[in-house]
């Protein structure tokens, strides 16, 4: 799998700005480019069914989305953006009787492909879910899960308390920090999980 794109290529050259606030503007429209190439892809949803036992929940969803553009994805409840996003990173795997046809394509790349490392993908593609799911382990194992997990060499203490001070929930559960995670209130939970993830991501860069 390719890491990063290219920066989309933009044609023309900025003809300089003239001096009045009108010529200005003209300007600066003449000079605006237009793409040349359409924009990179980070995930494309071709003609994607998912079933739940054999019902369908989304129907030939075929969906572009931008690399480094925010997409929204809005509708109402029981649409099928859950079943859709979980389908990004292979969460459905996770969901007992459900089958996929179509194709879903990250940076090009067939992420149900045979040789396709479903944790890979996962590690790749995050997702702050809906309802928080703490693992059934103490506040500290769950912060300090994904950077354990991948190697992290630094003083893991340091990260965890680093992690939740950043997500304003230190003092709320500095004291607590061996108990179970399942305590936590939702939004806690949530920000903990999230602020988690990120801490994974600083493995390589602990003091960024
Ligand atoms: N694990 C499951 N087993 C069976 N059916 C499911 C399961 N998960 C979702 N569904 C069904 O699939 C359809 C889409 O559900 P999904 O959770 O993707 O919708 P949603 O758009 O995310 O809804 P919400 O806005 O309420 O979060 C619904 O009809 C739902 O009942
Ligand atoms: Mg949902």
């Amino acid at each position: 799998m390719t890491n990063e794109l290219e920066e989309p290529k933009f044609a023309g050259k900025v003809r300089p700005a003239g001096n009045t606030l009108n010529e200005q503007l003209i300007g600066k429209h003449e000079a605006t480019p237009l793409p040349q190439e359409p924009a990179p892809l980070a995930l494309q949803a071709i003609d994607v069914v998912i079933s739940y036992g054999g019902q369908p929940a989304i129907k030939h969803v075929s969906l572009d989305i931008q690399y480094r553009k925010i997409t929204a994805i809005i509708g109402p409840s029981g649409c099928g953006k859950s079943t859709l996003l979980r389908a990004f990173n292979r969460m459905n795997e996770y969901v007992p009787n459900v089958t996929m046809e179509g194709q879903i394509l990250f940076h090009g790349e067939d992420l149900y492909a045979p040789a396709t490392d479903p944790v890979e993908v996962r590690r790749r593609v995050g997702m702050v879910f809906q309802k928080p799911n703490p693992f059934p382990k103490s506040i500290f194992n769950n912060v300090s899960w994904g950077p354990k997990i991948n190697g992290y060499k630094g003083d893991l203490h340091e990260l965890v308390e680093k992690s939740l001070r950043q997500a304003a929930l230190w003092d709320e559960v500095k004291d607590r920090l061996y108990q179970s995670a399942l305590g936590l209130s939702g939004g806690a939970a949530t920000t903990a999980l999230h602020r988690s993830s990120i801490s994974d991501r600083t493995r390589n860069h602990p003091h960024g």
